[in-house]
């Protein structure tokens, strides 16, 4: 018997084959499509699974003809039927179910519905609020119900592969106290303790080092997380993470066992990811995409040109070349050089979106001609230089970017993107890789202190540990640590690194972060009670699973994996929350508006 064969229905809507025909079967599901064609009666059936054509005929199918005419799109309905072969010339290759139909002998009604908002087809004519307003209706269109049954797919794929490598699956609580991975907490709060709030966790990040410390060993949670921060394309309030620790393991036992996880995981769903992966140093990955998630199909690659305009008589780019700490990097976007000026000329406003002041460019026409406002400033052996240095060919566009390491990177490394997307670079297949060894600290303008490059318990590059005690800020800023991303299609698909297992050495760590004794007492104080009781080294990684789905499943958006994502505004459109309370909830939290 078939899996999915209940009193209701025998079969699925995606099941039926030429082999079936001849048998009577009883199908539910939603009316796509009906079409009246000269006496007969065509109804497309839908369910998760697929679509089967049931055709009524008057003569074969007597009542049930009658009330075939009266069903409209939506309405679930019951049809009873024989499997038959489509009539000669008929049979739709394209659909798994296209070889035959089931001529009815009875329909049964199980409901009707208001006419929908929008149509329920892959070719979206709504807008997305829409949608988000009656999702239930939009998840019933093939392709949103294929990218929530991917996802399945691969979380149970990923779930097994952690079971079968002795993982334990253990959940922590969302109630719980902030947990900082740089975003703003979601309070909730308490009713039996006026004044006191609980976070949402950001991440298990502390509750996983615990379990570590708990002798746990291998752990996984598919786990929820909740983030209050800006909301974009890549980023929900409330996302979900395949969350891994270990214990008693070097850096490389960790990235080994992920690859070989994700490995497997990724082949259940049908991709091959070629392994061992390429580590791309923080910085490599900087000086060569200007991207710590980069794509590296895109190619233009970013150059160090500096040392060709050391002596330049354009004053910008000689000032860059004789100031230490400043750099003029290029890329080279083959095929805008046949731009119009006008167009290239535009560029300089997306430019200024990566913090670029004006984009100077050379634009190397077909014909051997150039195109720049600045070209007149270089010498023979300039321009000579460049070209070598850029591999310059007719049709490209050098543009440049002066600023220090990092500006003239992240410019660079936007600009790359953005004439990627104009150029209409194709990105066949995957691109995996982890960018590795970032940075412990950046600096953190705005509040002027050091702050965590990912969280405030990385384990820092052993060998640099003393100069986390230096006054000068280069110094302090200049210590590496054990930390990697896994970059899919240039996401930042997941991230994590090696934990400090020293409660003094986090304490260090926490004091340059800007916390003072008891303030990191009075928050982690539970975390450095817990280091001081035997720690074992240990280290984890955080995958973005809806990330990785929006990839798997080519969408642009994580929206489009999850069932009931929220708008870019925060809000579910479907419940309308967030939502105001009562006064006497309020009350209840010991809580007053504002
Ligand atoms: P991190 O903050 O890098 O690491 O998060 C891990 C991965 O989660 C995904 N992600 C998100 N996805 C959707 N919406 C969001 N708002 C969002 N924020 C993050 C990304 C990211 O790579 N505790 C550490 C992990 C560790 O060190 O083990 C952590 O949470 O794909």
């Amino acid at each position: 018997m078939p899996i999915d064969s209940h009193s209701l229905h025998t079969h699925t809507c995606g099941e039926l084959r030429a082999s079936d025909i001849g048998q009577t079967v009883t199908l539910t599901g939603w009316v796509w499509h009906r079409r009246d064609h000269g006496g007969l009666i065509f109804i497309d059936l839908r369910d998760r699974e697929g679509l089967t054509q049931i055709s009524f005929d008057p003569d074969v199918s007597g009542e049930a003809f009658t009330s075939a005419e009266t069903v409209r799109p939506e309405w679930p309905i019951k049809v009873t039927g024989t499997v038959s072969p489509r009539p000669e010339g008929q049979a739709n290759r394209n659909l798994a179910t296209g070889e035959i139909e089931v001529i009815a002998s009875a329909i049964e009604v199980l409901n009707t519905s208001k006419v929908p908002p929008f149509q329920i087809e892959d070719v979206l004519e709504s807008s997305e609020d829409l949608r988000l307003r009656y999702r239930y209706l939009d998840l019933r269109r093939p392709k949103m119900m294929a990218n929530m049954r991917l996802r399945s797919d691969f979380t149970f794929a990923i779930r097994q592969a952690l079971h079968d490598r002795l993982f334990m699956e253990v959940e922590t609580p969302a109630l719980f106290k902030s947990t900082p991975e740089g975003a703003r907490d979601f309070l909730v709060p308490s009713r039996t303790q006026p004044g006191h709030f609980y976070a949402l966790p950001q991440s298990p990040q502390l509750l996983k080092q615990l379990l570590m410390i708990s002798g746990v060993e291998r752990y996984y949670q598919v786990a929820k997380c909740f983030r209050d921060e800006d909301l974009r394309a890549d980023r929900q309030p409330e996302f979900t993470q395949v969350d891994v620790e270990m214990a008693f393991v070097s850096q490389d036992d960790v990235m080994n066992a992920l690859e070989d996880v994700l490995k497997d995981a990724f082949a259940k769903v049908g991709v091959d990811m070629p392994t061992p992966l390429r580590r791309m140093p923080y910085w490599e990955a900087m000086d060569t995409y200007g991207s710590d998630k980069p794509d590296t199909r895109l190619g233009m690659e970013i150059h160090d040109v500096t040392p060709v305009f050391a002596s330049s008589k354009f004053k910008l780019f000689a000032s860059a070349a004789t100031t230490e700490g400043m750099y003029i990097k290029a890329i080279n976007a083959k095929g805008a050089g046949t731009w119009a000026r006008s167009k290239i000329d535009k560029l300089s406003g997306v430019a200024a979106e990566f913090g670029a002041k004006g984009l100077a460019y050379v634009a190397f026409r077909a014909d051997g001609s150039v195109t720049s406002p600045i070209v007149k400033f270089f010498s023979d052996e300039e321009m000579a230089g460049l070209r070598s240095e850029m591999a310059v060919e007719p049709g490209d566009l050098v543009l440049f970017a002066v600023g220090t390491r990092l500006e003239a990177d992240e410019i660079l490394g936007g600009m790359r993107n953005h004439m990627a997307g104009e150029l209409g670079i194709e990105r066949a297949g995957h691109d995996f890789l982890w960018v590795v060894d970032f940075p412990l600290f950046h600096w953190d303008d705005e509040n002027e202190r050091f702050a965590s490059e990912h969280q405030p318990f990385t384990q820092p590059e052993e060998s640099q540990i003393e100069l986390l005690s230096s006054e000068d800020r280069d110094a302090v800023l200049s210590i590496g640590s054990h930390t990697y991303d896994f970059v899919m299609d240039g996401y930042e698909a997941g991230g994590g690194g090696m934990r400090i297992h020293n409660a003094a050495l986090q304490m260090q760590i926490l004091k340059l972060l800007g916390f003072d004794e008891e303030g990191a007492r009075e928050q982690f104080g539970f975390l450095m009670d817990a280091l001081e009781y035997g720690a074992p080294p240990m280290g984890g990684f955080a995958l973005g699973l809806d990330r990785v789905c929006m990839l798997l499943a080519g969408a642009d958006s994580i929206r489009e994996v999850m069932a009931f994502p929220k708008t870019t505004s925060g809000s579910d459109l479907m419940s309308s929350a967030p939502s105001a309370v009562s006064e006497r909830q309020l009350t209840d939290v010991s809580l007053k508006l504002l």
